[in-house]
């Protein structure tokens, strides 16, 4: 598999694949800009070797659709803030005006095209879609691990037909991440908070075969128990013992769990951690999350954190940073967890 440092990109028309599918507020600004922030390295180092950049990426799920709310022209400024250069943004990815354009750069130049998901040929993978895609660039650049489990047309239909590469991102997120795969520093211990068993139970599966214990936050427990759900690593599997504010309704994990999972992470030299304990949104509900959160920090040799609301959580208490690896995949995560062959790194030549 290629990387980014393979190619020499002087002069050259950069396709860059991001993933910019971030938080927006009500009033379509971006409301968090951990993914942009992410990409930074990539693209300034595109920019520094004289590549012309273009930037491609979804934003939410518009199923083919235009519309406003999810038009990359919402992530422009803040783009412009970070990358300190003027970003021009086309109003469609594909098309005559952007061939146009992208044929007309300079170095140095950036543009970022609309939303990919607005035709539905994206995530259909359709070849021509493909095809125009592919023919805006001279080199494509995956920097999107977000992404990297789905087989659209801009993750494995374009690395199909340009030379292609894995930006410095893909790169962190694949190191990051195999060092939990390859003889993790044990005890290792996973904590699997979030809600809505149907989607964790795979999580939970998975993460346990890895882990030498699974903590296990209220919501999903509760769900646990009350479904009856079997888990096949049983016996690693932690319930909490209590939780908040009880009565059947707990929200957050409870003063004996919080004291028993700060032990058990303290105990750990590896952990990793997928979606908050408690209901965190509500302040009274994050102080579980925050308690374990700190003593992860605070002591733990490697640690590892993702998924779109417990990036939110640690992102409000300015906890992020202190982690040795932020994943800016959610399910992508998992699955490369999961030892899953992701079509996104497929397609680079990761597996061969
Ligand atoms: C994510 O937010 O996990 C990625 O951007 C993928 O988005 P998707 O689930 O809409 O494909």
């Amino acid at each position: 598999m290629k990387w980014l440092s393979d190619f020499s990109l002087q002069g050259q028309r950069v396709l860059l694949r991001a993933d910019f599918n971030v938080p927006l507020k009500d009033n379509g600004d971006v409301a968090d800009d951990f993914r942009i922030r992410a990409t930074l390295p990539t693209m300034e180092y595109i920019l520094s070797r004289g590549g012309k950049l273009i930037i491609i990426s979804h934003l939410g799920d518009p199923e083919g659709l235009c519309s406003e709310r999810l038009s990359m022209q919402n992530v422009k400024e803040k783009l412009e803030q970070h990358l300190k250069v003027p970003v021009e943004f086309m109003k469609d990815c594909v098309g005559r005006e952007t061939k146009e354009r992208v044929k007309n750069m300079q170095e140095g130049e950036v543009l970022l095209l609309e939303n990919l998901r607005f035709h539905k040929e994206e995530e259909e993978n359709d070849k021509g879609f493909a095809k125009e895609l592919a023919g805006l660039g001279e080199v494509y650049i995956n920097d999107a691990f977000g992404v990297a489990h789905r087989k659209h047309a801009s993750v494995v239909g374009v690395p199909a037909l340009l030379s292609s590469a894995g930006g410095l991102l893909l790169k962190k997120e694949i190191e990051g991440l195999q060092k939990l795969l390859k003889d993790p520093e044990r005890p290792m211990v996973a904590i699997v908070g979030g809600r809505k068993i149907e989607s964790k139970l795979p999580v939970i599966d998975r993460i346990a075969k890895l882990a030498d214990e699974v903590l296990l936050g209220n919501l999903l427990a509760n769900e646990i128990e009350q479904k009856g759900t079997v888990l096949r690593y049983k016996d690693k599997i932690v319930f909490p013992p209590d939780g908040l504010p009880g009565g059947g309704k707990e929200y957050d994990i409870g003063p004996e769990t919080t004291k028993m999972y700060q032990e058990k992470v303290r105990a750990a030299k590896t952990v990793f951690w997928s979606g908050p304990l408690g209901k965190y949104e509500d302040e009274q509900y994050a102080e579980g999350s925050k308690a374990v959160a700190e003593a992860i920090v605070e002591d733990t040799s490697y640690a590892v954190a993702g998924g779109g609301n417990l990036l939110d959580f640690l992102g409000r208490y300015g906890l992020r940073d202190k982690f040795d690896h932020i994943s800016t995949g959610g399910s992508s995560m998992l699955a490369f967890l999961a030892g899953e062959e992701l079509p996104g790194l497929k397609a680079l030549g990761y597996y061969d």
